[in-house]
């Protein structure tokens, strides 16, 4: 397809969703048709799963059934947005894809990562990204951003938040060895300013946009 997937991974608070703006706006001022979009979510139907995902109380998914739930949410979100969009040559630019799926319900909870991989080229589609951006930071910092951020949200914690912290190191163990196994993922250091990681996330894009 014409079009650019570009993909930004991490933990919570670890700024993605902060980079993923500020890609949006610099791509945009070099000339791209850019959709900045997010997982879960991206579609009515995709929001309405997030919010069952998200909740802050009375739900207890099992592994599988969060698996299943993302996977809906995906295949929602790569029919009616992300396909359409890399068909006519837009620059996508999504928080959190397949990558997160592998470390969450892969890495954090141990499902095997051929289910996850299978469910995604049989029914989501034979579709990965171009390239993908790591923010990598340490579980206790990031966990310290998402909670300042939950709290001036007067939100308590949320459901990702609140888990263990064996369980936020066996998620950035599972990320950074996706970085090592798959040619197209950039690790970036995340406990860096935000103006430092929007020049090293569009560096490390330079390959996708030759000329
Ligand atoms: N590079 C950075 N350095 C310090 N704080 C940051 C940085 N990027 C984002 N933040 C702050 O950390 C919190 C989480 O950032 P956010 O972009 O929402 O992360 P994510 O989408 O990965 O959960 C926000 O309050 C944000 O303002
Ligand atoms: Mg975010």
């Amino acid at each position: 397809m014409p079009g650019r997937l570009i993909v930004l991974e991490g933990g919570d608070g670890s700024g993605k969703t902060t980079l993923t703006a500020a890609l949006a706006a610099l791509l945009g001022a070099e000339g791209h048709e850019v959709v900045a979009t997010r997982e879960p979510g991206g579609t009515p139907e995709g929001l309405v799963l997030r919010s069952l995902l998200l909740a802050e109380s009375g739900t207890a998914w099992e592994a599988e059934a969060e698996l299943l739930l993302i996977t809906a949410a995906r295949v929602q979100h790569v029919r009616r947005v992300i396909s359409p969009a890399l068909a006519r040559g837009a620059v996508v630019l999504c928080d959190r894809f397949i990558g997160s799926t592998l470390a969450y319900q892969g890495g954090g909870s141990f499902i095997d990562p051929a289910i996850i991989l299978g469910l995604h080229r049989d029914l989501v589609g034979d579709i990965w990204p171009d390239a993908t951006l790591l923010l990598d930071l340490d579980p206790a910092s990031a966990l310290a951003r998402s909670r300042a951020r939950l709290a001036a949200a007067g939100h308590d914690e949320g459901r990702f938040e609140a888990r263990d912290i064996d369980y936020h190191a066996r998620v950035r163990e599972a990320f950074l060895a996706l970085a090592r196994a798959y040619p197209g993922w950039t690790v970036l250091d995340a406990a860096r300013p935000p103006e430092a990681l929007l020049n090293a996330a569009r560096a490390a894009l330079a390959p996708l946009f030759p000329g």
